[in-house]
């Protein structure tokens, strides 16, 4: 077999971790639960639940990788004999690869607010009237799909350059400007007049406003952005140095997910209070209120308005970027690895087969939408199955192989590098009671509820 790239080192392989973990989960979808959710107290259960019960996952599944060195399939399956490990491990690989169909359409979205940024053209008087602009885009039925293909073509191009020229080189340069740019925006956020309410929504935690809903949305929440249940971690990790501590990449690319996503939070938190929005407008808080924001910016400062959009959707297009990557990766490792494929030969086939489902997703805004099922259009349908049920069964299946399959002293190899870290050594024992008993039961409760 053709020897296997592996990151270079430690940092880089935090930064390519870090970087399928920032996503529009950290800009889209942490914004908009946080404003649903009552503000900081929400923050506050989800910082906890990364820690306490996502990172554990996620050490198991760095672990598993790591261990098995090989593409997630494989890595699986070599746990778990026999019919069923096979597809439980193909479960992996169709997951992600599921995901990035219509992940890639919203990257396009995102790509299509750049141009527009960058034309000036988000003029729109009212929330309601920026929200038809979105919707109008949505409608239609050619150009979304050519964003969406435009995303993916950007996507597959990166991916087809190999783990270290392509993953690897990427994610080195692109995290630290997404953390630039996030921050430069936050500056300008907090410093908007009116933008203090919005400060202390993200700072001063309400406990009257939690729900069980709250608890939930900050689990699950804490499990899509660290990218847990989807073989990404598995097949990142299985390039990562045997030397390097997964301890410590572990933690490094939890902490820089929260931070990002918190940072997320006070670049469009205080924007959103500054021009007197309810927080809580829901998922079309990046694409319909923010630039509606922007728009009201550019009556009385042009030239500021017009770089914040551009700087904004210029991070949301970079961040999907790197996590659109990570989900390919998981794909191309095993065609080439199991299949024997060329790594350009993989790459086409998937931006094929993501190109033309997530064409159709992007068509249930517009001709297709029409069809649906149980009250949802195809992309409500494909985002629902992922989001409730496949990364959920990815991460039990992983907790289970970690916690109860795997025996304890491959993990304590693992997680300790064969006893060489003392630090590791003190808290494996801590790591292992929440692989083994707390991650399961969070993950039981979570997939219970998205049932109900
Ligand atoms: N963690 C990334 C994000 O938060 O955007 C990637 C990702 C996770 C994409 C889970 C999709 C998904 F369902």
């Amino acid at each position: 077999m053709k020897e296997r790239d592996l990151f270079g080192g430690r940092t880089t392989a935090i930064m390519a971790l870090a970087g399928s973990a920032i996503g529009l989960g950290n800009i889209w979808r942490f914004p908009y639960l946080v404003g649903q959710n009552g503000g900081a107290v929400f923050i506050l259960l989800y910082i906890i639940f990364s820690l306490l019960l996502s990172l554990p996952i996620f050490l198991a599944e760095s672990a598993i990788g790591r261990n098995g060195g090989v593409n997630c399939r494989s890595a699986i399956a070599a746990w778990v004999p026999g019919r069923a490990g096979r597809w439980l491990g193909m479960l992996s690989i169709i997951t992600p690869l599921w995901i990035v169909s219509y992940y890639s359409v919203v990257g396009g979205w995102s790509l299509e607010y750049l141009i527009q940024s960058c034309k000036l053209q988000f003029t729109q008087s009212s929330p309601e009237l920026m929200s038809g602009q979105f919707e109008a885009l949505l409608s239609q039925t050619y150009k979304p799909i050519l964003c969406h293909i435009v995303f993916l073509m950007a996507t597959v191009v990166i991916v087809a350059f190999g783990v270290k020229s392509g993953i690897e080189k990427f994610s080195k340069y692109s995290i630290p400007v997404l953390f630039i740019l996030i921050v430069v925006i936050a500056i300008y956020a907090v410093t908007l007049p009116g933008a203090g309410e919005g400060v202390s929504y993200l700072v001063k935690p309400d406990f009257s406003k939690v729900t069980p809903h709250t608890f939930i949305d900050a689990l699950g929440q804490s499990f899509y952005s660290l990218s847990l249940g989807m073989g990404i971690v598995i097949t990142y990790s299985s390039y990562i140095n045997k030397s390097e501590n997964l301890m410590v990449t572990s933690l490094g690319t939890s902490i820089s997910d929260l931070l990002f996503a918190y940072l997320a939070g006070f670049a469009i938190m205080p924007a959103v209070f500054a021009a007197g929005i309810e927080p809580s407008s829901g998922p079309g808080l990046i694409f319909d209120t923010l630039p509606y924001i922007f728009s009201q910016m550019g009556l009385h400062m042009p030239v500021f308005s017009a770089i914040a959009a551009i700087l904004f959707f210029l991070t949301v297009f970079i961040a999907a970027l790197t996590s659109s990557i990570s989900l390919i990766e998981v794909g191309v490792a095993y065609l080439t690895e199991e299949k024997g494929m060329k790594r350009g030969w993989a790459c086409v086939l998937l931006f094929a087969c993501c190109g033309v489902f997530g064409a159709l997703c992007s068509l249930s805004f517009g001709p297709l939408a029409g069809m649906q099922l149980f009250g949802m259009n195809l992309f409500e349908l494909a985002d629902t199955i992922a989001s409730n049920g496949l990364l959920v069964i990815g991460g039990l299946i992983s907790v289970i192989i970690a916690g109860w399959v795997i025996p304890r002293k491959v993990l304590f190899k693992e997680l300790t590098n064969a006893g060489a870290k003392r630090i590791n050594i003190k808290f494996f024992p801590i790591v292992a009671v929440l692989i083994r008993y707390v991650a399961p039961i969070g993950i039981l409760v979570l997939l219970i509820t998205s049932v109900i």
